[in-house]
Protein backbone atom coordinates (compact mmCIF):
# COMPACT_ATOMS: atom_id res chain seq x y z
CA UNK A 1 0.00 0.00 0.00
CA UNK A 2 1.23 3.20 -0.95
CA UNK A 3 1.78 5.80 2.54
CA UNK A 4 2.33 9.44 2.12
CA UNK A 5 3.31 11.91 4.40
CA UNK A 6 1.77 15.41 3.79
CA UNK A 7 2.52 18.75 5.43
CA UNK A 8 2.56 16.47 8.67
CA UNK A 9 3.69 18.72 11.50
CA UNK A 10 4.90 16.65 15.38
CA UNK A 11 5.02 19.44 18.37
CA UNK A 12 5.52 18.34 21.76
CA UNK A 13 4.12 20.51 24.51
CA UNK A 14 5.30 20.80 27.81
CA UNK A 15 4.57 23.59 30.57
CA UNK A 16 7.03 26.39 29.39
CA UNK A 17 8.53 24.97 26.54
CA UNK A 18 7.30 23.28 23.19
CA UNK A 19 9.80 20.93 20.92
CA UNK A 20 9.10 21.05 17.02
CA UNK A 21 10.53 17.50 16.34
CA UNK A 22 8.73 17.12 12.83
CA UNK A 23 8.44 20.93 10.44
CA UNK A 24 6.40 20.51 7.91
CA UNK A 25 7.17 16.97 5.82
CA UNK A 26 5.94 15.77 2.65
CA UNK A 27 6.73 12.41 1.72
CA UNK A 28 5.85 9.17 -0.24
CA UNK A 29 6.80 5.80 0.56
CA UNK A 30 7.40 2.95 -1.80
CA UNK A 31 4.46 0.92 -2.58
CA UNK A 32 6.73 -2.05 -1.92
CA UNK A 33 9.85 -2.70 -0.76
CA UNK A 34 12.47 -2.12 1.68
CA UNK A 35 13.01 1.59 3.33
CA UNK A 36 15.48 2.19 6.33
CA UNK A 37 15.32 5.02 8.03
CA UNK A 38 18.28 6.51 9.74
CA UNK A 39 19.79 9.48 11.87
CA UNK A 40 20.96 10.46 15.34
CA UNK A 41 19.31 9.29 18.37
CA UNK A 42 16.81 11.42 19.61
CA UNK A 43 16.15 13.54 16.21
CA UNK A 44 12.65 11.86 15.92
CA UNK A 45 12.64 8.62 14.55
CA UNK A 46 10.54 7.12 16.53
CA UNK A 47 7.93 9.80 16.46
CA UNK A 48 7.37 9.51 13.08
CA UNK A 49 7.18 5.57 13.13
CA UNK A 50 4.13 6.41 15.46
CA UNK A 51 2.81 8.35 13.57
CA UNK A 52 2.92 6.50 10.03
CA UNK A 53 1.19 4.09 12.24
CA UNK A 54 -1.37 5.53 13.77
CA UNK A 55 -0.06 5.38 17.36
CA UNK A 56 0.24 8.90 17.87
CA UNK A 57 -1.67 11.96 16.69
CA UNK A 58 0.16 14.62 14.14
CA UNK A 59 -0.21 18.07 15.49
CA UNK A 60 -0.91 19.29 11.83
CA UNK A 61 -0.77 17.48 8.75
CA UNK A 62 -1.90 13.97 7.13
CA UNK A 63 -1.39 9.98 7.43
CA UNK A 64 -1.92 8.94 4.03
CA UNK A 65 -3.03 5.19 3.34
CA UNK A 66 -3.80 4.71 -0.07
CA UNK A 67 -6.81 7.52 -0.25
CA UNK A 68 -7.57 7.39 3.34
CA UNK A 69 -6.12 9.88 5.74
CA UNK A 70 -5.46 7.84 9.35
CA UNK A 71 -4.66 10.83 11.19
CA UNK A 72 -7.95 12.17 11.04
CA UNK A 73 -10.04 9.38 11.97
CA UNK A 74 -11.00 8.34 15.82
CA UNK A 75 -8.84 6.48 18.19
CA UNK A 76 -10.96 3.43 17.71
CA UNK A 77 -11.16 3.19 13.90
CA UNK A 78 -7.37 4.10 13.76
CA UNK A 79 -6.84 1.59 15.70
CA UNK A 80 -9.05 -1.04 14.02
CA UNK A 81 -6.80 0.22 10.51
CA UNK A 82 -3.91 -0.18 12.44
CA UNK A 83 -4.91 -3.94 13.13
CA UNK A 84 -5.72 -4.85 9.60
CA UNK A 85 -3.39 -3.08 7.77
CA UNK A 86 0.05 -2.20 10.14
CA UNK A 87 2.49 -4.36 11.85
CA UNK A 88 4.62 -3.10 14.16
CA UNK A 89 7.87 -4.80 15.40
CA UNK A 90 9.87 -3.09 18.24
CA UNK A 91 12.85 -2.71 20.05
CA UNK A 92 11.55 -4.93 23.19
CA UNK A 93 9.05 -7.42 21.88
CA UNK A 94 6.52 -6.86 24.10
CA UNK A 95 5.47 -10.40 24.13
CA UNK A 96 2.94 -11.38 26.64
CA UNK A 97 5.03 -13.80 29.42
CA UNK A 98 2.40 -16.01 30.42
CA UNK A 99 1.87 -17.33 26.57
CA UNK A 100 3.94 -19.04 24.63
CA UNK A 101 5.16 -18.32 21.33
CA UNK A 102 2.36 -19.66 19.12
CA UNK A 103 -0.33 -17.90 21.63
CA UNK A 104 1.32 -14.66 21.35
CA UNK A 105 1.69 -14.99 17.42
CA UNK A 106 -2.34 -16.17 17.16
CA UNK A 107 -3.07 -13.36 19.02
CA UNK A 108 -3.74 -10.76 16.57
CA UNK A 109 -5.86 -13.07 14.17
CA UNK A 110 -8.33 -13.87 17.56
CA UNK A 111 -8.33 -10.73 18.11
CA UNK A 112 -10.06 -9.86 15.04
CA UNK A 113 -12.64 -12.82 15.00
CA UNK A 114 -10.64 -15.75 13.95
CA UNK A 115 -11.39 -18.94 15.69
CA UNK A 116 -9.04 -20.28 18.13
CA UNK A 117 -7.81 -23.29 16.51
CA UNK A 118 -7.33 -21.81 13.03
CA UNK A 119 -5.11 -18.92 14.50
CA UNK A 120 -3.34 -21.40 16.21
CA UNK A 121 -2.92 -23.27 13.19
CA UNK A 122 -1.93 -20.07 11.05
CA UNK A 123 0.62 -18.64 14.11
CA UNK A 124 1.91 -22.39 13.77
CA UNK A 125 2.83 -22.50 10.18
CA UNK A 126 4.09 -19.13 10.27
CA UNK A 127 6.64 -20.03 13.06
CA UNK A 128 7.53 -22.82 11.21
CA UNK A 129 8.47 -21.18 8.27
CA UNK A 130 10.62 -19.07 10.26
CA UNK A 131 12.30 -21.60 11.54
CA UNK A 132 10.55 -21.42 15.22
CA UNK A 133 8.30 -25.14 15.24
CA UNK A 134 10.42 -26.47 17.87
CA UNK A 135 10.22 -23.48 20.27
CA UNK A 136 6.47 -23.03 19.92
CA UNK A 137 5.33 -24.07 22.97
CA UNK A 138 8.10 -21.85 24.97
CA UNK A 139 7.26 -18.94 26.92
CA UNK A 140 9.11 -15.70 25.64
CA UNK A 141 11.69 -16.04 28.86
CA UNK A 142 12.52 -19.63 27.84
CA UNK A 143 13.57 -17.81 24.66
CA UNK A 144 16.77 -16.44 23.40
CA UNK A 145 16.75 -12.68 22.41
CA UNK A 146 16.77 -13.76 18.83
CA UNK A 147 13.99 -16.49 19.10
CA UNK A 148 11.64 -13.72 20.83
CA UNK A 149 12.51 -11.17 17.82
CA UNK A 150 10.98 -13.89 15.80
CA UNK A 151 8.15 -14.36 17.19
CA UNK A 152 7.60 -10.57 17.60
CA UNK A 153 8.00 -10.75 13.92
CA UNK A 154 5.22 -13.57 13.56
CA UNK A 155 2.84 -12.03 15.67
CA UNK A 156 3.67 -8.43 13.59
CA UNK A 157 3.25 -10.39 10.23
CA UNK A 158 0.59 -12.97 10.92
CA UNK A 159 -2.45 -10.94 10.21
CA UNK A 160 -0.46 -10.00 6.33
CA UNK A 161 -0.57 -6.06 6.93
CA UNK A 162 0.03 -4.36 3.73
CA UNK A 163 2.55 -2.02 5.85
CA UNK A 164 5.37 -3.32 8.42
CA UNK A 165 6.88 -0.94 10.85
CA UNK A 166 10.52 -1.71 13.10
CA UNK A 167 11.59 0.42 15.15
CA UNK A 168 15.57 -0.86 15.83
CA UNK A 169 14.11 -4.37 15.51
CA UNK A 170 18.09 -5.75 16.16
CA UNK A 171 19.52 -2.70 18.56
CA UNK A 172 18.96 -5.30 21.23
CA UNK A 173 21.07 -8.17 19.63
CA UNK A 174 24.35 -9.46 19.12
CA UNK A 175 26.20 -8.27 15.83
CA UNK A 176 25.79 -12.02 14.22
CA UNK A 177 21.90 -12.48 15.61
CA UNK A 178 21.23 -9.04 14.43
CA UNK A 179 22.34 -9.64 10.88
CA UNK A 180 20.05 -13.61 10.97
CA UNK A 181 16.84 -11.28 12.39
CA UNK A 182 17.26 -7.76 9.71
CA UNK A 183 17.49 -11.33 7.19
CA UNK A 184 14.00 -12.68 8.30
CA UNK A 185 12.22 -9.30 8.27
CA UNK A 186 13.90 -9.02 4.29
CA UNK A 187 12.84 -12.67 3.27
CA UNK A 188 9.23 -12.31 5.11
CA UNK A 189 9.28 -8.86 3.24
CA UNK A 190 9.37 -10.50 0.06
CA UNK A 191 7.39 -13.12 0.32
CA UNK A 192 4.65 -11.06 1.86
CA UNK A 193 5.31 -8.61 -0.97
CA UNK A 194 4.53 -5.64 1.61
CA UNK A 195 6.46 -2.39 2.46
CA UNK A 196 8.78 -3.12 5.35
CA UNK A 197 9.91 0.09 6.97
CA UNK A 198 13.05 -0.41 9.28
CA UNK A 199 14.25 2.20 11.62
CA UNK A 200 18.00 0.72 12.34
CA UNK A 201 21.39 2.61 13.67
CA UNK A 202 23.41 0.07 11.48
CA UNK A 203 24.42 1.51 8.23
CA UNK A 204 25.35 -2.08 7.06
CA UNK A 205 21.78 -3.42 7.09
CA UNK A 206 21.11 0.39 5.95
CA UNK A 207 22.78 -0.58 2.77
CA UNK A 208 21.20 -4.25 1.98
CA UNK A 209 17.36 -2.42 1.66
CA UNK A 210 16.48 -0.64 -1.11
CA UNK A 211 16.09 2.95 -0.38
CA UNK A 212 17.79 4.22 2.81
CA UNK A 213 15.83 7.56 4.64
CA UNK A 214 17.98 9.86 6.37
CA UNK A 215 16.40 12.08 8.97
CA UNK A 216 17.63 15.70 9.91
CA UNK A 217 17.36 18.19 12.53
CA UNK A 218 13.57 19.55 12.15
CA UNK A 219 12.27 16.09 10.51
CA UNK A 220 13.42 16.71 7.21
CA UNK A 221 14.27 13.58 4.98
CA UNK A 222 16.87 12.75 2.53
CA UNK A 223 16.56 10.11 0.28
CA UNK A 224 20.28 7.55 0.02
CA UNK A 225 18.82 5.45 -3.31
CA UNK A 226 20.56 2.26 -3.25
CA UNK A 227 21.62 2.60 -7.22
CA UNK A 228 22.31 5.82 -7.00
CA UNK A 229 25.00 7.49 -5.12
CA UNK A 230 23.74 11.35 -5.39
CA UNK A 231 21.27 12.51 -2.65
CA UNK A 232 18.43 14.67 -2.70
CA UNK A 233 16.50 16.94 -0.12
CA UNK A 234 12.74 16.10 -0.35
CA UNK A 235 11.24 17.50 2.53
N1 LIG B 1 5.98 12.00 24.42
C1 LIG B 1 6.95 12.92 24.32
N2 LIG B 1 6.85 14.09 24.99
C2 LIG B 1 7.81 15.03 24.87
N3 LIG B 1 8.92 14.92 24.11
C3 LIG B 1 9.08 13.77 23.43
C4 LIG B 1 8.11 12.71 23.50
N4 LIG B 1 8.53 11.68 22.69
C5 LIG B 1 9.70 12.08 22.18
N5 LIG B 1 10.04 13.32 22.61
C6 LIG B 1 11.23 14.10 22.20
O1 LIG B 1 11.22 14.19 20.79
C7 LIG B 1 12.53 14.05 20.26
C8 LIG B 1 12.56 12.88 19.29
O2 LIG B 1 12.42 11.65 20.01
P1 LIG B 1 12.34 10.24 19.29
O3 LIG B 1 11.31 10.31 18.23
O4 LIG B 1 12.17 9.20 20.33
O5 LIG B 1 13.80 10.17 18.63
P2 LIG B 1 14.63 8.91 18.05
O6 LIG B 1 13.69 7.76 17.93
O7 LIG B 1 15.16 9.39 16.74
O8 LIG B 1 15.73 8.65 19.01
C9 LIG B 1 13.46 13.88 21.45
O9 LIG B 1 13.99 15.15 21.77
C10 LIG B 1 12.53 13.40 22.54
O10 LIG B 1 13.00 13.77 23.81
MG1 LIG C 1 13.75 5.85 18.74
Amino acid sequence: MRVELKNLSKRYKDADRELTVINRLTFSFPERGTVAIIGRSGIGKSTLMHLLGGLDTPSEGQVLYGDSDISALESDARAAFRAKNVGFIFQFHHLLPEFSAVENVALPLIMSGMRDDEAHERASALLDRMGMKPREDHRPSQLSGGEQQRVAIARALVTRPRVVLADEPTGNLDVVTAAEVQELLMQMNRELENTLIVVTHSHELARTMDLVVEMLPGGGLIEHRAKNAGREEIG
